[in-house]
């Protein structure tokens, strides 16, 4: 990148956009210009916290730019790519990318008509505070793929900012996406599956979290260590049929959590069978209570 500075406009400059795009300009690489919201309070706040750029009331009036950032939802990206490509704002050249992990460049389409690459970058993060994010932002990894011109660049700037640049096919976006929605928001629930059943015993929400912190924290660190396998505890590890069984008839009465804990429970005894410890007696039991 030979210390160029490159120029970017933004359309979209919401939790995400404002991490990438803070993260981004304290490598010194990258300026931002101009940024359109659906409100211009919005773009004006925006700015404030970017602290350099100029908010506008539609992308008509951007300066010309290297970069065009598209950080608005999901649902939006593909109606306002073929609006803006309409709009003779888009030069020869110009790389644009979005910010969705369940879409791929290839929504970007209306652009390349125009000359331009076209790209997804997507910080595997959650972002509910961007202050707090952007500087956490050295810590996520960055998934991409599109445009070779594109990606080139933009894992550059990726790096630059010190995360973790991962290339990723477009065809597998859904699946890479299903796989993050697991592992993130379904974990939440999981919590909240827990926290139910231990309500359920008398055991009140606040305390219940409390109690639960540190088994779920030592969980995730022996994960990390180890990996699943390593990690795994608990009766189905052990094999304890009686346990499991009693479990499933007391939840009986909350389908929803027996769903899950059958479900989970499969599983869980794939994952067991790795460790070897369980007799084929015991899998099969198992197997067959959690059917
Ligand atoms: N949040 C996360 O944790 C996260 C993580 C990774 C990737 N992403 C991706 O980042 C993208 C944005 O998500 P987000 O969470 O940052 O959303 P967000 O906070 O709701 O921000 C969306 C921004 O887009 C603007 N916008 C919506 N429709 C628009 C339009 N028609 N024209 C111009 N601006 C418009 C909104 O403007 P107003 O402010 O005026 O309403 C808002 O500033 C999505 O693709 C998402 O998948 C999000």
């Amino acid at each position: 990148m030979n210390g160029q500075i490159f120029k970017m406009n933004i359309i979209g400059c919401g939790k995400a956009a404002r991490t990438v795009a803070q993260a981004w300009i304290q490598t010194g690489r990258v300026e931002v210009q101009a940024v359109c919201n659906r409100s211009l309070s919005s773009a004006e706040d925006a700015i404030r916290f970017l602290g350099q750029g100029r908010p506008v009331n539609s992308w008509q009036e951007f300066p010309r730019a290297q970069l065009l950032l598209m950080g608005v939802p999901d649902k939006a990206i593909a109606p306002l790519a073929a609006q803006v490509a309409e709009e003779g704002i888009v030069h020869p050249g110009m790389i644009i990318f979005h910010l969705s992990g369940a879409l791929d460049s290839r929504v970007l389409a209306p652009f390349k008509r125009c000359g331009a690459f076209v790209a997804s970058v997507h910080p595997v993060m959650t972002f509910a505070d961007p202050h707090r994010a952007a500087q956490e932002f050295h810590r996520c990894s960055c998934s991409l793929e599109g445009d070779p011109e594109a990606t080139h660049l933009l894992a550059n700037l990726v790096r630059s900012a010190g995360a973790r640049v991962l290339h990723i096919e477009p065809g597998v976006k859904p699946l890479y996406h299903a796989g993050l929605v697991m592992t993130c928001n379904y974990l939440v629930a999981l919590l909240e599956a827990g926290l139910q059943a231990l309500e359920q015993a008398g055991i009140s929400r606040e305390v219940a979290l409390s109690v639960i912190q540190p088994l779920v924290e030592e969980t995730l660190r022996n994960c990390w260590k180890w990996g699943t396998a390593g990690a795994l505890t608990g009766p189905i590890a052990r094999g304890d049929v009686e346990i499991v069984s009693q479990e499933l008839q007391i939840l009986k009465g909350s389908p929803q959590l027996a769903e899950i804990y059958r479900s989970l429970g499969r599983l869980t005894l794939e994952i067991a069978r790795k460790q070897s410890r369980l007799s084929p007696q015991e899998e099969a039991s198992l197997r067959r209570i959690l059917e």
